[in-house]
């Protein structure tokens, strides 16, 4: 049950999603073993760990737990008004052995793969395949067959993979674009390629960058403005360089990974909710711990700064290839709008529907710059966000592509109002930061949090006691 805030005390919030998935997808194309620590048993990486041992990786759990043991215990409960789980409940981190497949590569695996909610784990996924001759049945849940992959698919089609679809269309409406369920054929003739992507996705570039590491040739690769850089900085650590050319990312084909020991920081995407919390409720200071402090996924506190929140970091140490280090947010009685550049989307994506949350709050209009790209989420966060501020009393809506919030300092009192966050984990967390910090508002079906955030309810109910 969430009740109003305040919150204070340090947080450990699980391994970073982005991290974790690369490291598992590296691991198994390694020669050798890896070691990973710190993995959230989150949904998402549970599904990019079973897709690997599917396609031929050997994935151990040191401890007690196994794979299957981890996916079927219950992280969450319901809805908000339900008690937090304790016993039987997943355990925040996990570390596994890794024996990746190596020169023999991903055998083609005998069922579908079904990546559930995971975006990242569907088209990484792809990259990692498409330079072998293996053919899978690629597919996840409803909201995953309703996101875009033609977006990966066109510059791995272009390097020699081919893909089909199976089964209908989900989108009639956004046609010509390809949904999962999706038949996705590699070749080892793959060829490196030069594709300027004309979105910033990390996703597409990680996908590009994992296939030409063992295609043919060179591969180069650049977007409109940077994206989150966590591929470039571990494919050295399993032995292969990236190199940047002239503003583009270059990487040499054929080459074979080796194992690498990674440990994955704290999640900056998921600290993100209880600071911003902090900041809304009164009487609150939370300190998050061992948090990556990479530049391209911290955005989202300089944009708390601009609005005048109390946030601060403190950098620590290095951990695969990532800073790390702790964030601090305490109590902002008043905070101001702000407008965030529109190169900067890539860099607060995930953060938006938060950040719109502490806009929300602030006194004036906000204009989250090119934004656009939150409609291609786990589900349309333009549409959650303005819904959910509608509910608190808030005016907000969609202009073209930016999100405009027009902050009048407080929101408003009324019963509360029932908020569905579409299965959407990260609608589900800022609709839950709104009702800590003392919105009427209730939260329909907060068990999707476990996507990325299994515990997220009993730290945040920590925090508060
Ligand atoms: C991710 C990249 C981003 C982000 C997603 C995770 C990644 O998506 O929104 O949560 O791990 O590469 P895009 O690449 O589609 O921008």
């Amino acid at each position: 049950m969430v009740r109003k805030g305040p919150l204070r005390g340090c947080v450990r919030v699980p391994g970073d999603k982005s991290i974790a998935h690369r490291a598992l997808l590296m691991a198994a194309m390694a020669e050798g073993t890896s070691r990973i620590e710190g993995l959230p048993a989150s949904d998402d990486v549970l599904a990019t760990a079973r897709a690997i041992e599917s396609l031929g990786a050997r994935v151990s759990v040191e401890g007690p737990s196994s794979l299957a043991d981890l996916g079927h215990r219950s992280g969450v409960p319901c809805d908000d008004a339900a008690p937090a789980p304790s016993a039987g409940a997943r355990p925040p981190a996990f570390t596994a052995l890794v024996e990746g497949w190596g020169a023999s590569g991903p055998r083609t695996p005998d069922a579908p793969l079904d990546c559930g909610n995971s975006g990242t784990t569907a088209r990484l996924l792809m990259g990692v395949l498409a330079p072998w001759p293996v053919e899978a049945l690629i597919t996840g849940d409803d909201s995953l067959r309703r996101r875009p992959m033609g977006r990966v698919a066109s510059p791995l089609c272009a390097m020699g993979a081919s893909v089909s679809a199976s089964g209908s269309a989900a989108r009639v409406d956004r046609l010509p674009e390809l949904f999962l369920p999706l038949r996705f054929k590699g070749a080892s003739s793959a060829k490196g390629v030069t594709w300027d992507s004309p979105i910033s996705s990390a996703q597409v570039k990680s996908a590009v960058l994992l296939a030409g590491s063992l295609a043919g040739g060179t591969t180069s690769f650049s977007e409109p403005a940077p994206s989150r850089d966590h591929t470039e900085r571990m494919l050295p650590l399993f032995g292969v360089e990236v190199r940047t050319v002239g503003g583009r990312l270059v990487v040499e084909g054929g080459r074979r990974l080796r194992a690498a020991d990674v440990s994955v920081p704290a999640d900056p995407s998921s600290a993100a909710f209880f600071l911003a919390a902090a900041v809304l409720s009164e009487g609150s200071r939370v300190r998050a711990q061992g948090v990556g402090l990479n530049p391209g996924r911290i955005a989202y506190l300089d944009v708390l700064g601009c609005m005048g929140a109390r946030v601060s970091v403190r950098a620590a140490l290095a951990s695969a290839a990532e800073p790390v280090g702790s964030i601090e947010a305490a109590f902002t009685p008043s905070l101001v709008s702000v407008e965030t550049d529109p190169g900067l989307s890539a860099s607060i994506i995930d953060e938006v529907p938060v950040l719109a949350l502490v806009a929300s709050k602030a006194l004036g209009t906000s204009v989250f710059r090119s934004v656009g790209e939150l409609r291609n989420k786990e589900s349309d966060r333009l549409a959650g966000i303005v819904g959910l501020l509608g509910l608190l009393g808030v005016v907000a809506y969609e202009e073209g592509d930016d999100l405009v919030v027009e902050g009048r300092g407080r929101w408003s009192a009324s019963d509360a109002r029932p908020f569905s966050p579409e299965g959407d984990h990260r609608l589900a967390m800022t609709a839950l930061v709104a009702k800590a910090a003392g919105a009427s508002v209730s939260v329909l079906d907060a068990a999707c949090v476990k996507v990325s955030y299994p515990g997220f309810l009993t730290d945040m109910e920590r925090l508060m006691s």
